[in-house]
Order: structure tokens, then sequence, then C-alpha cells
């Protein structure tokens, strides 16, 4: 952590002196420093100005994804889906964050049924009735990320799999509880991998969410499969995704061999996300995509 002097002006921007301002809470992180798990560095601690472009960036991803939920029907190709969500973003003065993010060619990730994420949108997928479906949505704006998705049951899905989706999205509910400052990541994906194996499926260990908001993904890594008091302090201005990918069979996972993106359960059972970003505030959290 770099130095400052107490009467220089905060690192936060509030142009406040620092002695008077995020002194003690520096020196708070750096009691928790001696502990095993790790403490965010100053960077991943969002100042008012930067959690603004967030919130601002967030504002369009959650219209795009209510676009979306508002025109998705059955027998449209999820090339129509990436589409409206490139027209909408753009609309709105954002950049679809997924378009040419390490070779990706679309401007969303779209995962029907067996596909646990990153599937990309096509001209010869059809949505058909019973699909269950995953539309996952990143934007950047005036330089600021954000980043949420949800899943769209098309037509009649049947009892199991609209339980699965119901499921994994209370559990996002079960993770929010745990997201508090000064308490520790993995109790959140403890809490949410726990509920996920009480109702009979398995969490995704490979792919887990991530910081953001001055990039794409930045740290921490978050798991959904992680223990109780351990992985990185919760502080508040911190931003990360919460985004659980649940099998309905067992949680193993592979990727496409030919497209490098698309990742399938291994025994062909429906697999569900949802995904939200939030913010650590001083008494607990706030909701900044879904
Ligand atoms: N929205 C996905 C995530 O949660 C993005 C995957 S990277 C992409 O991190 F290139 F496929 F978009
Ligand atoms: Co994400």
């Amino acid at each position: 952590m770099e130095k400052i002097e107490r009467n220089a002006p905060c690192w936060c921007g509030s142009g406040k002196k620092y002695k008077i301002c995020h002194a003690a809470f520096d020196d708070k992180l750096k009691k928790f420093a001696r502990e095993p798990y790790p403490v965010p560095t100053r960077d991943l601690i969002k100042t008012p100005e930067q959690i603004e472009g967030i919130r601002a960036s967030s504002k369009i991803n959650i219209a795009v994804l209510d676009y979306v939920a508002e025109h998705i029907h059955m027998g449209m190709t999820t090339a129509e889906i990436d589409e409206m969500v490139y027209q909408k973003t753009t609309e709105l003065g954002g950049i679809p964050a997924p378009l040419g993010y390490e070779g990706f060619p679309c401007s969303c990730c779209i995962s029907v049924n067996s596909v646990v994420c990153h599937g990309i949108p096509d001209e010869d997928t059809y949505l058909e009735d019973g699909d269950i479906v995953n539309v996952d949505v990143s934007t950047i704006y005036n330089g600021y990320f954000s980043d949420s998705s949800r899943m769209f049951l098309i037509g009649n899905v049947s009892e199991d799999a609209r339980r699965l989706v119901d499921v994994v999205e209370q559990s996002l509910q079960v993770g929010l509880a745990e997201v508090k400052p000064w308490k520790r990541l993995g109790d959140m994906g403890a809490a949410i991998h726990e509920f996920i194996k009480k109702n009979g499926y398995t969490v995704v260990r490979e792919i887990g969410g991530h910081g953001i908001g001055l990039e794409f993904h930045e740290e921490p890594w978050v798991s959904y499969v992680s223990k109780k008091g351990t992985e990185m302090l919760l502080v508040p201005g911190m931003v990360f995704t919460i985004e659980p990918m649940v099998n309905m069979g067992r949680q193993e996972i592979f990727i496409d061999d030919e497209d490098g993106w698309t990742v399938y359960t291994e025994d062909g059972s429906l697999s569900a996300q949802w995904e939200i970003t939030v913010l650590v505030t001083e008494t607990g959290y706030e909701i900044l995509t879904y």
C-alpha cells in the first residue's frame, strides 16, 4: 500500500485530508493483512467517482437485459438476440464488452440447456419449446464495466428445469446475505455451495465470478465452492460479480475444441446461471446489475 502523508489529499478523491478520511480505514486493512488470506489492493476499492461510473454502465446493462426480456421468443435464433444486444447497447451509448474480448466474436454470451456458459450466438441455434437460456450481457460505458446475466424460459419448460432455474436465482440471495464489510468472500461462496448441494445440484468449480469496474475481469476471483473464513476480505467500495453456474447432474464440464469458448456439462445435464454485480457498502451491499 502506497504511503500517504497525513495532511495530503485522500486517495479516494474526496478532497479531504487523508488523516480525517481513509487513514483509519487503511490502518484497519493493514491489521487484516496479517491474516493468511488477501486484503484488496487500493485499485479494487472504488472511489465515489468510479462507483458513479460503474453505476451508469450498470444502468445500460440492466436496460439491455430488460430489452432482451421483452423480445426473446420461441423460434428466434441466438444471433438475433445478439443483434438486439448490440443495437440496444450502442443506442444507449455503451460498447458490448465481450465483442472482441480475447477474440470473442459476439456482443454477448448465450448458453442454452446443457451449455454452462460462454455460448457463442449463431444463426443456426433456434430457441425451442422447453429451452432454458442464459443471456450474459456486459457493457463498457465511459470506460467503466458492468456485467449480468439472466435465465429465460422458452415455452413449456419442464418442472425439473424450472426448479433448477429458480434454485440458482434463490442462491444469489443466500450469497448476498453473507456480503458484509470486513467479512471474508469465502463465506459467500460457501453459503451458495451449501444451498445448491441441499437442493441436489452441483456447482461448477473451474469458472467463477470476478471483480469488475475499471476492467472487465479484476481480482478477486470469486468461487462458489469456497470455504467459510477464507478468500479476500470484503471492504466497502469493492465491486464484484456473483454468478454461480449450477448443473443438474455432475459438476464436470468441458470446453468445445472447435470454437475454444463454449462450455458444456460433461454428462449432458442442464445447467443454469444467474449473474449480478454487487458493491460492498458500509453496512452490507448494493446490487448494481441484475
Ligand atoms: N460475462 C462473462 C463473465 O461473466 C464474460 C465472458 S467473456 C466473453 O465474465 F468474452 F465470453 F464474453
Ligand atoms: Co461475469
